[in-house]
C-alpha cells in the first residue's frame, strides 16, 4: 500500500490519502493478546522523523521513538548521553507524522531511575510534550514498583527486559542474554514482574529463543521480540537496520533493502552531473516569461 500526502501550507500538516485508519490505543494494543494468544503479531518499527513516521504509519501498529536515536541519528557510542530533550523533541516530531499507530517514546537514561517521582515527572513532560501514548523504559524486577507508579497515575508503560542497552556498563556488552541458568531465570522473574506492574506489553531484547518463546507463553501483556523470536507476540527492529543504512548488520536483523546503497549510487549520479554542469537542466531553472 502507498501512501501519498497533501501539504497544506498554512498549518504544515501533511494529509495523507487514503485516509489513515483510526490512531490505536494501549488499550487495543493490550487486548490484541487475549488468554495468553495473539493471532496476528504486533509489528513495531523505531521512527524518529515526522517524514519517516508518515512512510511507516501505515503499515505498523507501533511507532518507538527509540533512544537508539542516539547512535543512529546522533552518532553517539551509545543511548547514555541521550536527554529527554533530545526524546521530546523526536516524540513530537512523530506524533505529527503519524496518525494510525500508537506512538511510544523511550525513557532516557537517568531520567527515571532515581525515583518513582522523578519517573513520573519525566514521563509525564514527555506525555505532554509529545502527545504520544506511552514512555517505554527498561528494567524489570527493579523498575516494577516505578511502571507501577507511572500506571496508576495515568501514564502508560512498555516494559523491556533481557538485553537492556542502558545497562551496557553493567552487563559489559550488547552480547544476547540468557545463557546461564541464572540469567534464564532472571529474564522470566523480569517479564513477570514488570507485567505484574501493569505494563501494557514489553519489548524483549537480545535473549536466546528458548526464554522468549516461555516469555511469551508465559505473560498475559504483548512481548515484542527484537532477536528473540518469531513466536512472541510481535517484533520490533530499528527502521534504519532493516532498510540498511549501516554497513554492519547485527545478527537479528534483516536487511530488506540497501538504501546507503542507493544514497551512494544517487549522489554520484548528483555529483557528476553538477560537475559537468548537466544539472540544472531547462527542466530545474525559471525563464523569463517569454
Ligand atoms: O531504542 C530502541 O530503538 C529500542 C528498540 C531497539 C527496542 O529500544
Amino acid at each position: 500500500m502507498s501512501t501519498t500526502f497533501q501539504l497544506d501550507t498554512s498549518t504544515s500538516r501533511a494529509t495523507p490519502t487514503p485516509k489513515p485508519r483510526k490512531r490505536l490505543t494501549v488499550p487495543r494494543i493490550r487486548d490484541h493478546k487475549k488468554d495468553g494468544v495473539t493471532k496476528e503479531p504486533l509489528v513495531m518499527l523505531t521512527a524518529y522523523t515526522a517524514r519517516q513516521a508518515q512512510l511507516l504509519d501505515a503499515h505498523c501498529d507501533i511507532l518507538l521513538v527509540g533512544d537508539s536515536l542516539g547512535q543512529v541519528i546522533y552518532g553517539l557510542d551509545s543511548t547514555l548521553p541521550v536527554t529527554a530533550e533530545m526524546m521530546i523533541a523526536h516524540g513530537a516530531a512523530v506524533v505529527r507524522g503519524s496518525y494510525h499507530s500508537l506512538v511510544v517514546v523511550d525513557m532516557p537514561f537517568g531520567s527515571y531511575e532515581g525515583s518513582k517521582e522523578q519517573a513520573f515527572e519525566t514521563a509525564s513532560r514527555i506525555m505532554a510534550e509529545t502527545g504520544c501514548a506511552a514512555v517505554k523504559l527498561e528494567g524489570g524486577e527493579a523498575m516494577a514498583e516505578t511502571i507501577s507508579f507511572l500506571t496508576n497515575r495515568g501514564i502508560p508503560v512498555m516494559g523491556h527486559v533481557g538485553l537492556t542497552p542502558q545497562a551496557v556498563n553493567v552487563l559489559g556488552g550488547y552480547m544476547a542474554r540468557g545463557r546461564s541458568q541464572q540469567e534464564h531465570e532472571k529474564i522470566l522473574r523480569d517479564g513477570k514482574a514488570v507485567q505484574d506492574a501493569d505494563a501494557f506489553a514489553m519489548v524483549a531484547e537480545g535473549i536466546l529463543e528458548p526464554i522468549a518463546v516461555a516469555l511469551t507463553q508465559s505473560t498475559e501483556v504483548p512481548v515484542i521480540g527484537i532477536g528473540a523470536s518469531a513466536q512472541c507476540d510481535g517484533q520490533v527492529l530499528v527502521t534504519e537496520d532493516m532498510l540498511g543504512m549501516f554497513e554492519r548488520v547485527p545478527r537479528f536483523v534483516k536487511k530488506y533493502e540497501d538504501i546507503a546503497g542507493v544514497i551512494d549510487k544517487t549522489v554520484a549520479t548528483y555529483a557528476e552531473e553538477v560537475r559537468a554542469r548537466t544539472f540544472p537542466s531547462a527542466d530545474q531553472t525559471y525563464q523569463p516569461k517569454a
